[in-house]
């Protein structure tokens, strides 16, 4: 009896652990994500403007001229951008809707670009360098030119010397968390869940996933959670064995 009630008791010992586990991990993923979105909109200098939510992922392709896909991305794009309208800066955060844009570009052996339109409100252009010595690429310069309704005059951003999305040929850069790349001082990118490739894809498939640092930040967590839950459950195993080779002792003197 006694025997059935403590391995009873060691069921659950072992099992009160791993369902936590298992509820907590399902707790990171749930809460994770929407944890980086709404904190972010808290406009100081610029007019109050309307939280757009969280941007819908699109998928975008570029074929080189022989018709093979030689680039493509996966990502949710918010746009922020800071311009002066009646002498007051104003502060437009707007979402590319993946299903108003329209995507084109060009691939070469060291350089790619993708560029992305809505119709004609918003031209964004990503540019991808690869260093052919080291096989490594990365998004190297973005421009924008925007026409939105309350702009006065078309807004343009140009930056040249970026270093975002690095990652090694014939792989795909990943991330799951959001992504700030700031372009220049008005005008920055949220980048949700990107999945990009700009060289060296087979087909229209993306090569090996290149985690980013935030995810394998993000990841350990778990990891760490996980790790102490397992040691817990060992302790508890060796407690349940050194009682039971106990009472088997006991057993046997009587
Ligand atoms: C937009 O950019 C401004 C200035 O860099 C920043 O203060 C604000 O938090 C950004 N908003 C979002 C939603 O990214
Ligand atoms: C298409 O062109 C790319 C270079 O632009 C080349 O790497 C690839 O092998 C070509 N594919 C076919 C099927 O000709
Ligand atoms: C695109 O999708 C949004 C909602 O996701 C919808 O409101 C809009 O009408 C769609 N536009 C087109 C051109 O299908
Ligand atoms: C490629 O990377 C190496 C090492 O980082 C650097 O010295 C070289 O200038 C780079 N080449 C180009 C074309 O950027
Ligand atoms: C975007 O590009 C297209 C064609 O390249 C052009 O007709 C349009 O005026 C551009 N729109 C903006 C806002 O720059
Ligand atoms: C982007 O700009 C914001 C403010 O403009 C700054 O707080 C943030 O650290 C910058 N991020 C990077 C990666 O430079
Ligand atoms: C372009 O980006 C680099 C690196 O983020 C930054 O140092 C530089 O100030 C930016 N240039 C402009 C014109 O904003
Ligand atoms: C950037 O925004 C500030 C206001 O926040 C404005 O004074 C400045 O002229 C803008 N710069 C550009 C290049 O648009």
């Amino acid at each position: 009896m006694t025997q059935i009630g403590s391995f009873q008791s060691w069921c659950l010992g072992v099992t009160l652990p791993l369902m936590l586990a298992a509820v907590l991990h399902q707790g990171f993923a749930a809460v994770a994500p929407p944890t980086t979105t709404p904190p972010t909109t808290t406009p100081t200098t610029a007019a109050p403007h309307k939280d757009p939510g969280r941007p819908e992922r699109g998928t975008y392709q570029v074929a080189s001229s022989n018709g093979t896909v030689c680039l493509k991305a996966s990502m949710g794009l918010q746009l922020n951008v800071t311009y002066v309208s009646q002498n007051k800066p104003v502060q437009d955060i707007v979402n590319l809707q993946p299903n108003e844009t329209k995507s084109s570009g060009s691939c070469g052996s060291d350089s790619a670009s993708l560029q992305l339109t809505d119709a004609g409100k918003t031209n964004l252009t990503f540019f991808f360098t690869l260093n052919t010595t080291t096989n490594k690429y990365h998004l190297s310069e973005v421009f924008l030119s925007a026409s939105w309704p309350d702009m006065k005059e078309t807004f343009s951003a140009h930056n040249r010397s970026l270093d975002y999305l690095r990652g090694t040929l014939g792989n795909s850069y990943v991330c799951r968390m959001e992504q700030t790349l700031n372009v220049t001082q008005n005008f920055s990118i949220n980048i949700f869940q990107v999945q990009v490739q700009p060289f060296g894809l087979t087909g229209d498939k993306f090569g090996a996933a290149e985690e980013c640092q935030l995810d394998e930040d993000d990841m350990l967590i778990p990891i760490i959670v996980g790790a102490a839950l397992a040691g817990l459950v060992i302790i508890v195993l060796l407690a349940y064995l050194i009682g039971r080779k106990r009472s088997h002792a006991g057993y046997q003197t009587i």
